[in-house]
């Protein structure tokens, strides 16, 4: 929708590089003898790459940035973007960070990136990350990023992995696409018909409504969309490609979370469009393992509602029936995330009895004051589990910090009235929250929660990402997949 980006395969040709009218990139060491490539445009343009490459400014780059090269006389293109690469065994983080610097200065014109020999899905997926932007709201947008051609020695070996790198950046794109859309226009609704198309891919859908839920007894979730005019929805992703039970993934879905009677101040209040993160991360990830022929069997399940302030609002104080059957106490109306995955949570494990279950939510303010905007919060009830996340998380590149669990937290979410109350104050805020929801996992299901609230939107640039929504998480939570969760 808002990224149209593409790739070419070709083989080496050292011609094609003197014809080509857009951005060339090349890859050279500080002090080490030029690549094949570069060696041929430096001849071209007299030398040029050689006194670049040997500057201090170049010399004090890092492995993966760049330099440019406006106008070089004796090309065809309009720049020559030189990326400081060792030419030995790069290392994986020095690819990615290559492909963002890439992605970083692709404009509308194309790129031919000189690779040859050098590994490229890496590179090419992080570019591919890099070059986004959402210009769905903009009444004249910019046209499309311009391809990105791939010279390399052998495009036939590469063309899998290339074709995988697509689908993964596709799924993130899609993933910022539903966090950054405003929420008149992705409402309850939408996001379920947007979801209910998925089926093209392959992906068995289901979407419950407001009467279906009630039937089941899913009260919590019901009670917080109740103030609002978009009706309620659990909407059901099923991807099938191995026997066997599910991991289920579980996403929190408030397509706009105004507080509710417990009213947030107006500040900032607009960032509240981001609080279906979770469900956004959930059903690009969906899309991720379709469209990549996944040998795994995953669920996603996404919890979809609004958070209104409304004549028919739940009030603080109020008391509702879980799906599981315990009383819970509202005592904060804006603790909202957590009544809804108290229910989707419960009733992925009634129904699907999964082998694992990984919830992730926007769900706490306090995540941020601990772990800022580079790492989301990981609460597990299983070490091997957890270990195996933040391995995978590491692998792709995405933050996260593994946070505790202890009954001792019990005592500050403990009601008067009724079992359990949605909030425990100020201190280990986000602690409560993932306690909370740990009463709603059975426990011998191995379970994470992904608390994503400072991760999904952020005011600048992040690893992957130009500011805006990341997609944190679509690519850790397929690394998870393919290492623990795939046959082979
Ligand atoms: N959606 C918010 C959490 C949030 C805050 C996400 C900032 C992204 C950025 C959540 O529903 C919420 O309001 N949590 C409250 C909980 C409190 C009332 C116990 C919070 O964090 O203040
Ligand atoms: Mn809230
Ligand atoms: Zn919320």
């Amino acid at each position: 929708m808002t990224s149209n980006t593409r790739t070419v395969l070709h083989p080496f040709d050292l011609d094609a590089i003197a014809q080509h009218e857009g951005r060339l990139v090349l890859f050279a060491d500080h002090g080490a003898a030029l690549p094949r490539a570069a060696r041929r445009v430096d001849r071209m343009t007299r030398g040029a790459v050689a006194r670049a490459t040997a500057s201090e400014a170049f010399a004090a780059l890092k492995p993966g940035e760049g330099m440019t090269l406006a106008w070089p006389s004796g090309l065809k293109a309009q720049a020559v973007q030189i990326i400081r690469m060792p030419a030995r065994k790069p290392a994986p983080q020095n690819l990615r960070k290559a492909g963002v610097t890439i992605g970083k200065a692709q404009g509308d014109q194309p790129a031919l990136i000189c690779a040859d020999t050098l590994p490229l899905r890496e590179m090419v997926q992080f570019a591919l990350l890099r070059a986004y932007r959402y210009q769905a709201q903009k009444s004249d947008p910019k046209p499309d990023f311009g391809p990105f051609h791939l010279m390399m020695r052998d495009p036939d070996a590469a063309a899998a992995q290339i074709a995988d790198a697509e689908a993964m950046a596709r799924a993130v794109h899609l993933t910022r696409d539903l966090v950054n859309a405003p929420a008149n226009i992705l409402t309850t609704s939408s996001f379920a018909s947007q979801i209910e198309g998925m089926q093209a891919l392959g992906l068995k859908i289901e979407v419950l409504d407001e009467a279906q839920l009630q039937d089941l007894g899913l009260r919590a979730l019901l009670a917080v969309g109740q103030g609002s005019d978009s009706p309620s929805k659990l909407a059901i992703l099923h991807w099938q490609g191995a026997e066997g039970p599910p991991l289920a993934v579980v996403g929190k879905g408030v397509m706009f979370d105004t507080g509710g009677i417990s009213l947030k101040p107006g500040a900032g209040m607009e960032d509240m469009t981001m609080d279906m993160g979770g469900a956004a991360v959930t059903v690009g990830l969906m899309q991720a393992l379709a469209e990549r022929r996944a040998r795994a069997h995953v669920v996603g399940l996404v919890g979809l509602v609004e958070n209104m302030p409304d004549a028919r609002a739940q009030r603080p104080g109020d008391v509702v029936k879980s799906l599981k059957g315990d009383m819970i106490e509202v005592i904060n109306t804006d603790a909202e995330g957590r009544l809804v995955l108290a229910d989707v949570l419960w009733y992925a494990q009634d129904r699907f009895k999964p082998r694992a279950v990984i919830d992730l939510a926007t769900l706490t303010g306090a995540i941020i004051i601990a772990l800022g905007h580079d790492k989301a919060g990981v609460f597990a009830n299983d070490d091997a589990l957890a270990a195996d996340f933040l391995t995978a998380a590491d692998a792709v590149g995405e933050g996260a910090w593994r946070m505790p669990l202890d009954p001792c937290y019990d005592t500050l979410i403990k009601s008067r009235i009724a079992d359990i109350k949605n909030t425990g104050g100020r201190p280990a805020g986000s602690i409560t929250a993932a306690q909370f929801l740990q009463r709603f996992v059975q426990p011998e299901t191995p379970w994470i929660h992904l608390d994503i609230a400072g991760v999904t939107l952020t005011k600048s640039d992040s690893a992957h990402a130009p500011k805006g929504a990341s997609g944190w998480g679509v690519l850790a939570l397929d690394a998870l997949i393919r290492a623990k969760f795939e046959d082979s």
